[in-house]
Order: C-alpha cells, then sequence, then structure tokens
C-alpha cells in the first residue's frame, strides 16, 4: 500500500475500527445463499410484502433484496431502543405518524441483528395485530446471547459473539453505518 493511500486510511472512519469481524466479501457470498432460500421460500407468494427496520437494516435490506427476483413491496418502519449508547433501552418505540398497510400480506420483516429480541418481538406483533397473515424474520446478524424475547430468526446471515459491533448498516452514535463490512469499535471511541 503506498504511502498516501495510508494517509487516507488514517483520515478515514476505517481507523476507529479494532478489528473486521465480518468481510464484505464473505457477507456478498452469504447474502448469495440467503437470497436464494428466500426467492425459492416465497416463490409461489403472490405479493410479498417486505418491511425493512430502519435504519440499521437500509444496507443488508438492499443487498440482500437485489438479489431476490421477486415482485415484492417495500416499506421502512422507524423503531427506536438504542437511543444511542451501546445498551438496549429495554423499550420500543414506533416513530412512524403512520404504518404500512399488511393487511392479509404475507411479511417479510427485515432488521440488521437480533440482540435482545425485542425489536423483532414487538414488531412482528404489532404487524399480525395490524392483520398480517403470516410474518417472516430476517436478520444479518443473530448474537449468541440469552435473549429478553423469545424469538429467533427464519433466516440469519451470520451468529456471532455478545460484543457491540458497527458496520453494514449497524451505527454506534448515528455514524458507521456505511462501513462495507462488520467491525468492532475501538474501545477508545465509545463515550464512557
Ligand atoms: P434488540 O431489540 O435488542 O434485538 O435490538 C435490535 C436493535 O438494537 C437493532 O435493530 C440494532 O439497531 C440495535 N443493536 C443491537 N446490537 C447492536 C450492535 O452490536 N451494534 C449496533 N446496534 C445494535
Ligand atoms: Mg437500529
Amino acid at each position: 500500500m503506498d504511502f498516501f493511500r495510508l494517509l487516507l486510511l488514517a483520515a478515514s472512519m476505517h481507523e476507529d475500527i479494532e478489528k473486521v469481524l465480518i468481510a464484505e466479501e464473505v457477507i456478498e457470498k452469504r447474502l448469495d445463499v440467503i437470497a436464494e432460500r428466500v426467492h425459492a421460500d416465497f416463490a409461489s407468494e403472490e405479493a410479498l410484502q417486505v418491511v425493512a427496520i430502519l435504519k440499521g437494516a437500509l444496507v443488508f435490506m438492499a443487498d440482500l433484496l437485489r438479489r431476490v427476483p421477486l415482485r415484492l413491496e417495500i416499506e421502512c418502519l422507524n423503531v427506536a431502543s438504542y437511543h444511542g449508547g451501546t445498551e438496549s433501552s429495554g423499550q420500543v418505540d414506533f416513530l412512524d405518524q403512520k404504518l404500512p398497510d399488511v393487511k392479509g400480506r404475507c411479511v417479510l420483516l427485515i432488521d440488521d441483528i437480533l440482540d435482545t429480541g425485542r425489536t423483532l418481538e414487538a414488531v412482528s406483533a404489532k404487524l399480525l395485530q395490524m392483520g398480517a397473515r403470516e410474518v417472516k424474520t430476517c436478520v444479518l446478524l443473530t448474537k449468541d446471547k440469552v435473549r429478553a424475547a423469545e424469538v429467533e430468526a427464519d433466516y440469519s446471515a451470520f451468529e456471532i459473539a455478545d460484543e457491540f459491533v458497527v458496520g453494514y448498516g449497524l451505527d454506534y452514535d448515528g455514524k458507521y453505518r456505511n462501513l462495507p463490512y462488520v467491525g468492532v469499535l475501538n474501545p477508545a471511541v465509545i463515550k464512557s
């Protein structure tokens, strides 16, 4: 690597990352597999409704769904549970004025990560309560831990240890969502 490239790297968000947990190429290969499963499982579904949870699911959803050649429809849902820190607040807030109309629809619910499980549980329950016929859940990451809410994702690309990660949609204090890989932050970056 030449000197100027090194300089650029040092001036970028990459320098805040202590280690790369899941590299970009590894994510891409795995998305091919998950997309094929989703395609096969919903091939007979006339109008699959996707609901993505903002903002964490943005990057994963965009890359995954472009690999799924179904006539699906996409809605996004604004939900908050972290409020800027690195620990779940334990409360799930629906931030939208208006929620998507899912009456009678089969819904594929996409989120970035399954952590305590509260988000997927609360949103699944809400969608079913709003009349969804069926809700299947899909996440990029599943944290290996005992969950506050008993949910497992129907589709999960990777299982990771119980540590705080950023990138590929996941943020710390609103930043690092645009990292093309999943990584662990340098502890010095995290506000005490
Ligand atoms: P849960 O409701 O605890 O399962 O958490 C779901 C939400 O918490 C996700 O949509 C993420 O936005 C956020 N979250 C959980 N773990 C992490 C992490 O390691 N890094 C960044 N965000 C996380
Ligand atoms: Mg989030």
